[in-house]
């Protein structure tokens, strides 16, 4: 296996081996700084920043630098064609022909797929609105490897946002993936999206425990601990007791506490200024001065507002300034590898964390739920197609190939239905025996009645709830 030639676009396109290949790269560049230069001579790297950045715009950027390489940039979508409506695939195609590698942030959900799909040339995610942020989630893995020698059975706990932080969601299964337990503590209102702990739970294994009590407290010290997760490694895992894996989890400490400051600009209107969230604690000395809490590396992927006190900045637990400087030798190691200038033999993995799902891809009769998702967007819709992976047939469950949202459409029908007659044209409900028997290739998808009936098909039987149809047959019909 080789990372020539390949994207990063969310943290599931490397295997476990290959992001330890982009560690030792990366240990091995930051011991020997100065023997870099030159290695990307001749190369040029396109930093497309639209929105905010300073850590990971800059680390990139000096990576390339650091590499001998050239960078190309643009930092403000008013200044690019974008403003003037250009599609990203254009883009994309445009800044490929230019650059040999583009590093991409976006606030659309599922943009850096789209430049990847379209660029010709490897792409990272430098974060997708409140998707994912692979490259953040290196550094942050980096830096528990290197002060704790490894990630497996550690017990992590992710503090904050849990809602909107992309690098939460990157970080879940990361985490997930080199066998860590996770200890979800979330502000109020802002807990993990539905679609990520399924994705979570259906293909990393491992089981949620949520917490029983509503105590948030352990040792007298506030610690707002919401669910765990614990790895299918766990020993303790058939254990009965409610609340017992989180106990002994908790007497084994905490070995990472990540903060996340709350992503306002991705809040919905309703969400502004709740006031729950005003009382969320804030990380400090006074609160990490209990026992599970000794060894705890303290992390942040910056900047933090206030959730996170400046008298921890000396201790020598916090590790955010730390987490922040490596960005620069892990982005060196991964350009390099991507650019196929430093190769990296890497045994193939007997398992792939990827599940092999069937694919919906009709494109028509479903879109994305998902306001923020780039398959929905006005300059998007004209050429991209929407696209799902079918992740569970009871119930039917797509998962948006780009933003990785997930719905569940209420009507199916089969593309066989031609085999009858025109009036065998019919549409029926998704949770249906009917619907149960189409095979995945014939299956039609709709996520209103009114959208199958846009497409000619007409209710079947079986398009209405079950006690609408025993209602009717007690009239006498059928
Ligand atoms: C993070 C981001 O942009 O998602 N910042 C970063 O890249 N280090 C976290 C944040 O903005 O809160």
């Amino acid at each position: 296996m080789t990372l020539a030639h390949r994207s990063l676009v969310t943290i599931d396109d490397f295997s476990n081996k290959e992001i330890e290949a982009v560690f030792s790269l990366a240990s091995e560049m930051s011991d020997s700084m100065g023997e870099q230069f030159g290695i990307c001579r001749g190369k040029v790297l396109a930093s497309l920043f639209f929105e905010p950045s300073t850590r990971t715009r800059l680390s990139f950027e000096t990576a390339m630098h650091r590499l001998g390489g050239s960078v190309i940039s643009a930092a403000d979508v008013k200044s690019t064609s974008m403003a003037k409506g250009e599609s990203i695939a254009d883009m994309a195609r445009v800044v490929g022909s230019y650059a040999d590698i583009i590093v991409i942030r976006h606030p659309w959900e599922g943009t850096a797929k789209v430049v990847a799909d379209y660029a010709g040339v490897p792409v990272i995610n430098a974060g997708d609105g409140g998707h994912q942020h692979p490259t953040q989630t290196l550094c942050d893995l980096y830096t528990i490897q290197k002060e704790r020698q490894t990630i497996k059975g550690l017990n992590v706990a992710l503090w904050g946002d849990l809602k909107y932080g992309r690098t939460i969601h990157s970080l879940i299964f990361a985490l997930a993936k080199f066998g860590a337990n996770i200890l979800f503590c979330p502000t109020p209102g802002l807990e993990v999206p539905e679609h990520v702990i399924k994705k979570l739970i259906t293909e990393y294994g491992g089981e949620l425990e949520k917490r029983e009590d509503s105590d948030q407290t352990v040792e007298g010290e506030f610690f707002p601990l919401d669910t765990i997760y614990l790895t299918p490694g766990s020993p303790h895992q058939l254990a009965m007791m409610p609340n017992i894996s989180m106990q002994i989890e908790l007497k084994a400490g905490v070995d990472a506490l990540y903060v996340t400051r709350p992503q306002k600009e991705r809040f919905a209107a309703d969400e502004e200024g709740q006031e729950l969230r005003e009382k969320f604690p804030v990380v400090n000395k006074k609160l990490l001065r209990g026992k599970v809490f000794s060894k705890t590396l303290v992390m942040h992927p910056l900047p933090r507002i206030d959730e996170l006190a400046y008298d921890l900045d000396a201790d020598p637990r916090s590790m955010y300034f730390k987490q922040a400087a490596r960005g620069v030798p892990v982005r060196m190691a991964l350009i390099a590898l991507l650019l196929g200038i430093k190769e990296i033999s890497i045994p193939q993995e007997d398992s792939s964390s990827q599940t092999d799902y069937p694919l919906y891809n009709q494109g028509f009769g479903v879109r994305c739920p998902n306001p923020r998702c780039v398959s929905v967007q006005e300059t998007e819709i004209h050429y991209l197609k929407p696209e799902f992976k079918i992740v569970n047939r009871e119930p039917l469950t797509l998962r948006c190939i780009y933003c990785e949202h997930g719905c569940e459409p209420k009507y199916v029908a089969s593309s066989d239905w031609h085999e009858g007659k025109l009036a065998e044209k019919k549409y029926h409900r998704a949770d249906s025996h009917w619907a149960k028997k189409i095979k995945p290739e014939n299956l039609l998808i709709f996520d209103s009645e009114s959208e199958a009936e846009a497409h000619g098909f007409k209710p079947g039987t079986y398009a209405r709830e079950p006690h609408q149809i025993n209602d009717e047959k007690s009239d006498g019909q059928s």
